[in-house]
């Protein structure tokens, strides 16, 4: 019997590329996941148009039309309801979620992060790495909780610093990695093969799955 794939919505706010290749992996009729929509906390998030014109529903709940983060949360939660969604995949999410609405989706809520966290959580990571000196960047899948980029770790690639890199070439390669480690992560949540337990990561995932390595030039 073959398992159902797993309803999966999106969160955005911005172009939304990791989407897009959330998106592609899931065309594949053997991807363990199915994207059911495209919510976004900004009216102007050029990732909306491309999902539009992909044929998925998109919904729009600007933070802005709220007086506070659980009202926010109260109408973000019914979007992702009415969207009949399993699992919640942020891609470019750039919202804080409170413990409340973290803890409603306990398990069934990622995030990708472009550093090897713990390192250099928040904004601006490619700046953080750059300065520290780092030689290996990259990003990182991980369950989200009510700490900033501290939920338990799914899988991680890394890709090499380049002297003379800035911001934008480290942040250009980093995203290659991205596009290529979280469909791979996704599926393995979606496919039952990583899950949270007791706030760890039970893992089941193949080594391609949970670690992906790039060369210089992202291939
Ligand atoms: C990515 O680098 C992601 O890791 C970070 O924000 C960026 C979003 O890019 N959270 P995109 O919208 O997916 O193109």
């Amino acid at each position: 019997m073959t398992r159902p794939r797993t309803r999966t919505a999106i969160l955005i706010s911005g172009r939304g590329s990791n989407m897009m290749a959330l998106v592609e992996a899931a065309r594949r009729p053997d991807y363990p996941a199915e994207i059911v929509g495209v919510v976004s906390n900004r009216p102007d998030a050029a990732g909306l148009v491309w999902a539009a014109e992909h044929g998925l529903p998109t919904a729009v709940v600007n933070h802005r039309d709220y007086p506070n983060r659980e009202a926010f949360e109260a109408d973000l939660h019914a979007a992702l309801l009415g969207l009949g969604a399993e699992l919640i995949a942020q891609a470019g999410f750039m919202r804080l979620l409170t413990a409340g609405f973290v803890a409603k989706w306990d398990g069934r809520l990622i995030n990708i992060h472009p550093s090897l966290l713990p390192s250099f959580k928040g904004l601006h990571a490619h700046e953080q790495a750059i300065a520290a000196g780092v030689k290996i960047a990259g990003c990182t899948v991980h369950f989200v909780t009510a700490e900033m980029d501290a939920g338990p770790i799914i899988a991680q690639a890394a890709v090499p610093v380049i002297d003379g890199d800035t911001p934008e070439t480290l942040a250009e390669r980093t995203l290659k990695a991205e596009h290529q480690l979280y469909p791979a992560a996704l599926a393995a949540i979606a496919g039952g093969h990583a899950r949270l337990v007791e706030g760890r990561v039970a893992n089941r995932m193949t080594v391609n799955q949970q670690a992906v390595l790039l060369s210089p030039d992202g291939a």
